[in-house]
């Protein structure tokens, strides 16, 4: 796709879109679509039924006396909460599998730089597809759309604010969507570490563990949940510093089980090649990651991701084995579908005493039971500390990847206590997120602030997207909301 940035003239060519009041008023360059039409313009929106209700549009194909070949009257309401980034994502869905270049107009409407830039994003994540495996897909399929124009007020100050901070945020959103959508054939443990490793392109520095280093470790609470796996488990480490020297890094955290059986607690058939997208949390960390670089972000930050693929097999762990997590705590494995909170125990452990980080956020698809407490609308947030808390609800307003935050607490923490072992590794049936979060926080350094956010329903949507900048499977939740957190509180 190829963005530019221009001032709010008529387009000379292509399909222009106009964002139009109830009142049938306009602004900018709107104006002047509206004026080249005559008393047309008022016959044309009567014809086709257009109030300017937000949600209404209507096309005026070749219009006459302007240059653009298609104008499209997208309706706004009373402008009052007008939102350029969803304005833009609902043209761009409407209008990628016709248009091949398309002008935004968001002139005389109170669009920030900043705004004007977020509805580039918002055209490219509605514009997204993961067609690559598709081999038959007809030509009328395939979206044609190629170059988008936001035309504003001030298109200097949008194009640094796209370049230097939403677009290559975007890129990590896409590349968190990629690796969500990918098949677990092709995103398996190494080569998802290969993939990560790439990134040092972008300046980052990239570590991978692989089994032995991590038993040398102790992580075995992590390598016990890729046992049954013929494919061999990895940690990566991705290092950035673009803060002062010296300065304690933030830390980000994702579960990353290349595919979820259940393992011997094998789950039921029906949908389980969802569990593909079981590395969301990850692939989350892996988009920040590569979104801090490539806007050579001022703040040192260090991303962990434990990458595994859950099993059946002759030597997977079972139901009842004891394991000794890296932290010395042991944990009775009651259910091997419980297996995120292992592999990330032994993750948030190294980050705590390895990393020793000022503050820490771990992303994971977690439990389902988070999608029956918020449905695939929020994210479950859960912390021990309320500012940390207060950061991720402002980010998460900002980025509009929302979250709802959940009670933890000493009355659920013991729900996990075992007689056999310092810990359980599930609590039973209540409560199920939250008890989920209690078995994280066991692993979490003292006196670090630290926030799980539950990402089951929101980073891996089989169905119930209704957000027109969610297109497939993988939604890219968390690369968006990680800069933001990073970029409100780390970067001066
Ligand atoms: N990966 C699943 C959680 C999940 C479920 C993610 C549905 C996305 C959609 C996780 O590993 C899991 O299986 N959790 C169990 C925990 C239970 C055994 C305590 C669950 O939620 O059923
Ligand atoms: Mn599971
Ligand atoms: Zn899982």
């Amino acid at each position: 796709m190829k963005i530019s940035f221009v001032a709010d003239k008529l387009a000379a060519s292509g399909c222009a879109v106009i964002p139009v009041k109830k009142s049938l008023k306009t602004g900018g360059a709107g104006v002047d679509y509206i004026k080249a039409q005559g008393k047309q313009f008022a016959q044309a929106a009567k014809a086709a039924g257009f109030n300017g209700e937000k949600g209404k549009s209507f096309s005026l194909y070749a219009p006459s006396g302007l240059e653009a070949s298609r104008v499209f009257v997208s309706g706004i309401g009373d402008g009052k909460d007008f939102d350029a980034e969803m304005f833009g994502a609902k043209a761009a869905k409407s209008l990628m599998m016709q248009e091949s270049a398309i002008t935004l107009h968001l002139g005389g409407m109170d669009v920030s730089p900043d705004a004007a830039a977020r509805a580039a994003v918002g055209m490219r994540l509605a514009a997204y597809r993961f067609d690559q495996y598709r081999t038959k897909l007809a030509a009328n399929k395939k979206p044609v759309l190629k170059t988008i124009k936001i035309a504003c007020d001030d298109p200097a100050k949008a194009r640094a604010s796209y370049k230097n901070y939403h677009g290559p945020v975007c890129d990590g959103t896409v590349l968190a969507r990629d690796l969500v959508n990918e098949p677990p054939n092709v995103i398996y443990p190494k080569a998802y570490a290969a993939r990560i490793k790439e990134l040092e392109k972008l300046g980052l520095k990239v570590q991978i563990l692989g089994e032995k280093r991590m038993k040398s470790l102790g992580m075995n609470t992590l390598l016990c949940v890729g046992q049954g796996s013929v494919r061999e488990s990895q940690m990566v480490i991705m290092t950035w510093n673009g803060g002062k020297k010296g300065d304690k890094p933030a830390c980000i955290v994702g579960k990353g089980v290349t595919f979820d059986t259940g393992g011997i607690s094998l789950k039921p058939g029906a949908n389980m090649w969802d569990m593909k997208g079981d590395m969301g949390g990850s692939a989350a960390v892996v988009g920040a990651m590569a979104g801090l670089a490539a806007r050579n972000a001022k703040a040192n930050v260090v991303g962990i991701v434990g990458l595994v693929e859950n099993m059946p097999d002759g030597n997977a762990v079972l139901p009842g084995d004891i394991i000794t997590s890296m932290s010395g705590q042991t944990v009775e494995v009651q259910n091997t579908d419980a297996e995120g909170r292992l592999v990330l125990a032994d993750c948030l452990h190294y980050a705590s005493t390895k990393i020793k980080p000022k503050a820490m956020i771990n992303l994971a698809t977690l439990t389902g039971a988070i999608l029956v407490a918020l449905g695939t609308e929020r994210a479950g947030v859960f912390s021990n500390n309320d500012g940390l808390a207060a950061q991720i609800a402002s980010a998460s307003e900002t980025t509009k990847e929302k979250t709802w935050r959940l009670p933890i607490g000493p009355e659920y923490d013991r729900l996990l206590d075992s007689p056999n072992a310092d810990m359980k590794n599930i609590g039973g049936r209540l409560a199920g997120s939250i008890t989920a979060a209690q078995f994280l926080q066991r692993f979490v350094g003292k006196g670090i602030p630290w926030a799980h956010i539950d990402v089951a329903g929101t980073a891996m949507k089989p169905s119930n997207r209704h957000d027109p900048r969610e297109t497939t499977f993988g939604t890219g939740f968390g690369a968006r909301l990680l800069n933001r957190w990073i970029a409100d509180n780390f970067e001066g």
